[in-house]
């Protein structure tokens, strides 16, 4: 199994560029299956994730091909099987996206429960609410669910949480359904935007993505198009941290400035200079941070996918913080793994009390979850001595080549394999 070992004692200097967004690209991948005709995606990272979605699309009959260094085609001509591999569901949550599409394109699917993960029970209530709002058929039986519908129908769907991907599904469905759909309390990610752009070239009529009511006037059919995804504000504002956390001075470019206003806003309370171009933002540091809290809520509110890089930072803070997570019920799990390295953290219900040392002490830690291992990579970058992480694919899910940017900008580590 491969590691990461981190050596202390690096400030992080110079320019880091920022990939398309994993969260980007795999509803965007499923959202292709509601064409016959070819989608190309481009810049799409080679991560484990993207591997996982095209091994799913392909198992129900789509052609998933790579070409050029960075560029997919997915053609879904034929949708032959309604029933995607039921590893490939189990072992990646997003897979679950392809419901919709398929719905709405053939009409039936038996697809596994995704099942919970580490972060969560992870429920599918409110996607399955919306498809049987639209007419579909459901049962649910031995770990799978059953869907039919002839047709789904337009109507009006409230969702009693603004969850990314049941609006993702939902607003899929939508787009070949027959008559309005209005999706009420919808997430207003900027993935969602992103994915309504993508399935406005295909055709489809789509208003009010981004805010928390959404329109979709299903149509006939999609034609194919392309797409590039936007930049991944998750991994632009890991680099934020990292940067703000080792008194670094960072670059971090091919971003959008707004969609990280929550970690911009964080960050300078927290003493950090951070000036925002067109598309980067750069992060001054002199390593010496105010403590602050934090509270995670649906965009635009802090992002849960930045809670624990966030905590890092606050272990090394001068003073006491309050790290509250309301979106995930146990997304703390970094936090056994911290004190391994010295932290002084309090669980308090959803709320974690984070006292500020020094500096971290290097030890031996194990990533839980894909944002908990870049938590461990940052708390490895400020601590004194060698960090040596482990379980780091949960890492490779979400990160394309982390250690090599991060050496890129001063940080000595390296990947080794056990
Ligand atoms: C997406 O997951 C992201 N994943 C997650 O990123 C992110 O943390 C999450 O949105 C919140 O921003 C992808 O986009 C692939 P949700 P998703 O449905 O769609 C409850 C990462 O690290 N809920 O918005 O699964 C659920 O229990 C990953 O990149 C229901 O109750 O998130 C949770 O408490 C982790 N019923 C809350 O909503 C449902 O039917 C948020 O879940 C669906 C969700």
């Amino acid at each position: 199994m491969a590691k990461l070992l981190i050596k202390s004692g690096c400030i992080l200097r110079g320019t880091v560029n920022i990939s398309s967004a994993k969260n980007a690209i795999l509803p965007v991948i499923a959202a292709s299956l509601l064409s016959g005709e070819r989608c190309i995606l481009n810049e799409v990272p080679y991560l484990e994730d993207v591997k996982v979605m095209g091994e799913v699309i392909k198992s129900i009959g789509a052609r998933f091909e790579e070409f050029d260094k960075e560029s997919i085609a997915i053609i879904a001509s034929e949708l032959s099987n309604p029933e995607p591999t039921y590893e490939l569901i189990r072992k990646m949550r997003a897979s679950f996206l392809v419901m919709g599409p398929m719905l709405s394109r053939i009409g039936r699917v038996r697809i596994s429960l995704p099942g919970g993960c580490a972060i969560g029970t992870r429920p599918i209530d409110l996607h399955l609410k919306g498809f049987a709002a639209m007419g579909a058929a459901i049962s649910i039986g031995h770990g799978f669910i059953e869907a039919y519908a002839k047709k789904l129908k337009g109507e009006s769907i409230y969702l009693d949480f603004p969850s990314v991907g049941a609006t993702e599904n939902i607003m899929m469905a939508a787009c070949l359904a027959d008559g309005v759909t209005t999706i009420e309390n919808a997430a207003e990610e900027p993935e969602i935007v992103d994915l309504a752009n993508f399935l406005s070239n295909m055709g489809a009529i789509i208003r009010g993505a981004g805010t928390d009511t959404i329109k979709i006037e299903g149509v006939k059919e999609l034609r194919g198009a392309a797409h590039t995804a936007i930049p991944d504000r998750i991994e632009g504002g890991t680099f934020m941290i990292a940067a703000a956390a080792t008194g670094g001075d960072v670059l971090v470019d091919s971003v959008v400035p707004e969609h990280l206003k929550p970690v911009t806003a964080k960050l300078k309370e927290m003493g950090v200079e951070v000036t925002e171009y067109e598309r980067a933002i750069r992060v001054k540091s002199c390593g010496c941070l105010n403590p602050t809290d934090i509270k995670t809520m649906p965009y635009p509110g802090f992002p849960t996918d930045m809670q624990s890089q966030m905590m890092s930072a606050m272990c090394v803070a001068k003073g006491t913080s309050i790290a509250t997570e309301t979106v995930f019920e146990n997304r703390f799990m970094h936090i056994n793994e911290l004190k391994l390295m010295g932290a002084k953290i309090k669980v308090d219900g959803r709320s974690a009390i984070i006292e500020g040392s020094e500096r971290l002490s290097g030890a031996k830690v194990k990533a839980t979850d894909l944002r908990a291992g870049a938590a461990l990579t940052i708390a490895g970058l400020c601590a004194e001595g060698y960090t040596e992480i482990s379980d780091i694919y949960h890492i490779e899910r979400g990160y394309i080549g982390l250690e090599g940017k991060l050496r890129k900008l001063g940080a000595d580590i390296e990947r080794i394999e056990e």
